[in-house]
């Protein structure tokens, strides 16, 4: 009888604060949950998801500068089934990208396709859009274009600024990311199971 569990061992490449991953990590935590998050990469020394990482008890954190980043992570994902970009800074190569095809996901804090790229939040309020929100994608070549896996709308009412928005969103994007992990996860197991 096939009775083994298989998880799908999932990076999280980060720059900074790691909220999002901190979520994720925490998520696959969960009893039942069918991904496991094993290796966290940064290519900013200093960010302080490093550190939320080691706490949590992530097997392995990496930091790799920009210049060489994808060169020496190479040799550490051998293991890996998916990837998670979690305000990770840096634009990833055509090469990489297409050969994660389908396993490399992002999170963006707006409703795209609308304020792609950085700085969206502050784009949405000078835009006065009168909604916004945050999406979780598949990461293709083109910046925040890859096949959208789910999405959530928010308001942007008439008080709201750049900060107060990045908060609202934030709060979303905690919950977004998780569910989105689960969607992924499970197309994953299935794919395998079809095989
Ligand atoms: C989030 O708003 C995410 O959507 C964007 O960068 C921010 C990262 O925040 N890509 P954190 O590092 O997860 O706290």
């Amino acid at each position: 009888m096939y009775n083994t569990i298989r998880t799908i061992k999932t990076a999280i490449f980060i720059s900074g604060r790691g909220s999002n991953m901190e979520t994720l990590i925490k998520h696959s935590k969960k009893k039942d949950s069918k991904s496991q998050i094993t290796k966290i990469f940064s290519n900013n020394i200093n960010a302080t998801g490093l550190e939320i990482a080691k706490r949590l008890k992530v097997p392995k954190t990496y930091y790799f500068s920009r210049n060489v980043f994808e060169k020496k992570i190479k040799k550490n994902l051998v293991d890996i089934d998916l990837i998670c970009l979690a305000g990770f800074m840096q634009i990833l190569s055509p090469a990489f990208v297409k050969e994660w095809k389908g396993r490399l996901i992002n999170i963006h804090p707006s409703y795209l396709p609308y304020f792609k790229g950085i700085k969206a939040q502050q784009k949405a309020i000078e835009s006065h859009s009168t909604y916004s929100g945050c999406t979780v994608h598949y990461v293709n070549k083109n910046i925040d274009a890859g096949k959208i896996i789910i999405q959530k709308k928010i308001k942007i009412l008439k008080k709201d600024n750049t900060e107060s928005l990045s908060k609202k969103i934030l709060k979303e994007e905690h919950k977004l990311y998780p569910i989105a992990l689960d969607m992924v996860v499970n197309k994953l197991l299935l794919n395998e199971k079809n095989i």
